[in-house]
């Protein structure tokens, strides 16, 4: 599904110059699900985001199902990211002035007919355990609602990759599970690919499988569940 080789990414150039991503190679199998756990700043997020495409690489290569992601031109990676990428965020990321429903519906107004994407969403909402609270704005939900209006909106296009950076980093505990074995669940009905970062070692050891992040690099692998 991912094939990340040698891949470099620094910030800034000459003296400003901060290396960030120190020639990460990495494969994803279609249907794993693996966790990334590192300390803050190590790189985490700017790695999940030039997989997703939303951030150039400074060398090296990353292909998604085959095609080289690092050659691709914007409206090339914005195609894919709809047809094959869910991206699930620590701040939700919902639009505060759409309702639940609305935003769930976001992805997919310039693809679909209205009636066909309200249908959609309302089905992705309904699975994840909102629906009497699709009409409901994003500050009227709590945070664990509002982190699952944002896995429908990821889910609502069936994507085969998810990829969710400190999704429970603003809930707490309780909220933190659900959302977790909401992935899980997803993970099993759908068989889609999650790429998760976490600070969280519990969360981490759910996976399929845990990187080890430290400073741009990969330092380790953890193998927990031969699939
Ligand atoms: N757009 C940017 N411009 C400059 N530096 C950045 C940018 N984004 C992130 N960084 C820096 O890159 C490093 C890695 O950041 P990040 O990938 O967000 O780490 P993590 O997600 O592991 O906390 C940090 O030192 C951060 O300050
Ligand atoms: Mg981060």
């Amino acid at each position: 599904m991912i094939r990340i080789e040698k891949v470099c990414k620094a910030y800034g150039n000459g003296e400003e110059k901060l290396e960030v991503l120190k020639d990460i190679s990495l494969t994803v199998d279609a249907g794993e699900f693996i966790t990334i756990i590192g300390p803050s700043g190590s790189g985490k997020s700017t790695l999940l985001h030039t997989v997703g495409g939303l951030e150039e690489i400074s060398s090296g290569q990353i292909f998604l199902d085959n095609e080289p992601i690092h050659q691709l031109k914007d409206s090339q990676l914005a195609k894919i990211r709809l047809k094959k990428i869910g991206f699930i965020f620590q701040q939700f990321q919902l639009l505060s002035s759409a309702t639940a429903l609305e935003n769930v519906m976001m992805p997919m107004l310039n693809f679909f007919g209205k009636k066909d994407t309200r249908k959609k969403a309302e089905k992705a909402l309904t699975r994840v355990g909102l629906s009497h609270r699709m009409n409901h704005l994003p500050s009227k939900l709590s945070g664990g609602e509002q982190q699952r209006v944002a896995i429908a909106r990821a889910l609502v296009t069936n994507p085969k990759l998810i990829l969710a950076d400190e999704p429970t980093g603003n809930l707490d505990s309780t909220n933190g599970e659900n959302i977790i074995s909401l992935l899980e669940r997803i993970h099993q009905e759908d068989g889609v690919t999650i790429v998760l970062i976490t600070h969280d070692k519990e969360i981490a050891y759910r996976a399929d499988r845990v990187i080890h992040f430290l400073d741009g690099k990969i330092v380790g692998e953890e193998v927990l569940k031969v699939r």
